[in-house]
């Protein structure tokens, strides 16, 4: 496809997945439109009775009824601009919403992987710089396609009517504009690609500079972001710079050969004038027709400019918008049946990349019971959850929940089923209350109160002066570690779902909360299916079963007593720990 049909391309899928729901307001901004442009050709034709009758006849008559009639003709052309203007604007803004919602629920709604695929500061420009672009590129397309096409077809009919030879010759100058147009749009194109990426990596940098602020402070190296911020803005001036440049190219083209159309206009007409084929009257209004198609036309010049920074959005949001899930429902996926709890995975195998993760995995985690996974750093626990949760799928093997294959079920009713305490704790700007009942809105105050006490929140939480209201900063930047993952913990508690998967739960907790938590997990595992990942192992060494991973591979399973027993990795990672505990 060459660049313009794939400009057409994308105009005509905007049209019709988001701008023709908008049709009839369209059509009535159209029909504000006319009559705005009609109104511009008529004050360009009262020029011709003010010379012809009022200065050279000086018909008084006449200069009362002209008085009125361009009065009138000027508030209908204000208020008929003014319609078209709100219409336009309710539109566009319509549209943007539209559009937003959509990238919004498809960006919420996609794969994992897609959050490691793309820079979040790329994910947030698309609603942001991007969305902005598109809602210029639209009121230009509209306003182009009506209020400049209409007066400039009005303008230039009033030229051929009066004149259609001098209109002939005003005309010849244009195509000799197209060249140096459409040179400056493919180079608009290139920098607005460039801008784009380059904002998005901007709104990246900004958001790792501000959550890692605390880092930033501690290491001295507020110089050095100042100096990396700088080489983005730097950057991004530059493409300004050039942009704005490319387009202010377009004018001197356009003067001179604007210039050269009048030029010869006046010759030619004032010719026809001093010769008596002309009155002057009617040369005056050609000529101020021919002036006022400077506007329209000069917009309509620059539309293939302009339009560049709002297709290239247009181009990416809708690469997000086509973005296929890997990872969806299958046609007939059944509600996920759990009358015990049993996880089995079957020769699983998966990788993020290149680099094998997990290898050949086979055990089962019997129905409600306890059991901890344990192994090195990067040994593949958390990347487990991460398959029990579909948030990655294996490339090889089967994990089945009951004898169901996780991949034959809803997803939505595998990750009710499941609560995940995750490593890294995420809180959310809002209240304690807000982000204990996260996922679970329908919870009535006892079980939030139950939650709350499992969790050993409830100390903390009552020395609070809002207690549970109090509102927690974002990311939960007024709590402390201990306390943000007890509320993490409260959240688990309180989904109350038959598999509960703890990554690393514990870890930031004192040895007094842990034992709380402890306990209250003791009650909760009694009922449900319970993974835990702990690095401390004397967290797990109640469980049931041990599962000790190694680079991506189940070396060693059994309960603690018997694994400590036996030579191999469980032991000398408990000799590591607890010989320099003791
Ligand atoms: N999103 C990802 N993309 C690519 N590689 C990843 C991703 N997440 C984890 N990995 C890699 O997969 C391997 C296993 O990671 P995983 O998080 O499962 O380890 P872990 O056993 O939970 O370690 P830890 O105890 O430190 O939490 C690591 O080598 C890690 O670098
Ligand atoms: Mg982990």
């Amino acid at each position: 496809m060459t660049d313009s049909n794939k400009n057409l391309h994308l105009i005509l899928r905007l049209w019709h997945e988001y701008i023709s729901p908008y049709r009839y307001k369209i059509i009535l901004a159209f029909a504000f439109m006319v009559v705005y442009s009609i109104t511009t050709g008529a004050v360009v034709k009262f020029l011709e009775p003010v010379v012809d009758d009022v200065f050279k006849n000086e018909d008084l008559n006449m200069l009362q009824w002209l008085s009125a009639g361009v009065l009138i003709t000027f508030i209908i052309k204000g208020l008929s601009s003014y319609g078209q203007g709100i219409l336009l604007n309710d539109i566009g803004q319509s549209i943007i919403a539209d559009l937003q919602n959509k990238i919004f629920e498809k960006i919420a709604r996609a794969d994992i992987a897609f959050f490691s695929q793309n820079k979040t500061g790329r994910l947030i420009s698309f609603s942001t710089y991007h969305i902005t672009m598109i809602r210029n590129l639209i009121a230009q397309i509209i306003t182009s396609l009506g209020k400049d096409s209409l007066t400039l077809f009005v303008l230039v009919g009033l030229m051929f009517y009066q004149d259609y030879k001098l209109a002939s010759v005003a005309l010849i100058v244009l195509p000799f504009s197209i060249i140096p147009l459409s040179k400056t749009g493919r180079k608009m194109r290139k920098i607005s690609g460039s801008t784009q990426s380059e904002t998005g990596d901007w709104v990246s940098y900004l958001t790792q500079v501000f959550q890692g602020i605390k880092i930033v402070k501690s290491y001295n190296m507020e110089s050095t972001e100042e100096h990396r911020a700088k080489t983005y803005i730097d950057t991004l001036k530059q493409y300004a710079i050039k942009s704005g440049r490319a387009k202010a190219s377009v004018s001197p083209i356009m003067e001179t050969l604007g210039g050269l159309a009048i030029v010869i206009i006046i010759g030619y007409g004032g010719w026809q004038v001093i010769k008596g084929y002309n009155t002057a009257g009617a040369f005056f209004s050609f000529i101020a027709a021919l002036l006022m198609t400077y506007e329209p036309m000069k917009k309509l010049a620059n539309l293939h400019t302009n339009l560049q920074e709002g297709l290239t959005a247009a181009k990416d949001v809708f690469s997000i918008l086509d973005h296929q899930k890997a990872i969806q429902n299958k046609p007939g996926a059944t509600e996920l049946y759990l009358p015990a709890g049993e996880i089995k995975f079957e020769n699983v195998s998966f990788s993020y990349d290149d680099q094998p993760t997990l290898t050949n995995l086979s055990f089962t985690i019997p129905a409600k019971k306890h059991v901890a996974l344990v192994g090195p750093s990067g040994a593949g626990k958390s990347t487990l959850f991460n398959l029990l949760l579909r948030f990655y799928d294996p490339q090889q093997g089967d994990i089945q929940i009951d004898g169901q294959s996780i991949t034959d079920v809803t997803i939505e009713s595998l990750r009710h089923n499941i609560a995940l305490v995750s490593q890294d704790v995420v809180l959310f700007h809002g209240s304690i209350r807000e982000n204990i009942c996260y996922g679970s809105p329908e919870a009535t105050d006892q079980k939030i109160q139950q939650a709350i006490q499992k969790s050993a929140c409830d100390e903390f939480i009552k020395n609070l002066p809002q207690g549970l209201e109090t509102q927690i900063g974002e990311r939960g930047l007024k709590l402390s570690g201990g306390q943000k993952q007890r509320i993490s913990i409260a959240r688990a508690f309180l989904k109350n779902a038959p598999i509960l998967l703890l990554d690393e739960a514990t870890s930031s907790l004192d040895s007094s909360s842990e034992k709380i938590i402890q306990n209250a997990l003791a009650n909760l595992t009694e009922n449900r299916t319970t993974l835990t990942i702990a690095h401390r192992l004397s967290t797990v060494k109640g469980a049931d079963q041990i599962l000790v991973f190694d680079q991506g591979r189940l070396v060693q399973k059994g309960p603690h007593k018997q694994l400590i027993a036996t030579k191999g990795l469980y032991q000398n990672l408990c000799a590591l720990q607890f010989n320099s505990q003791s």
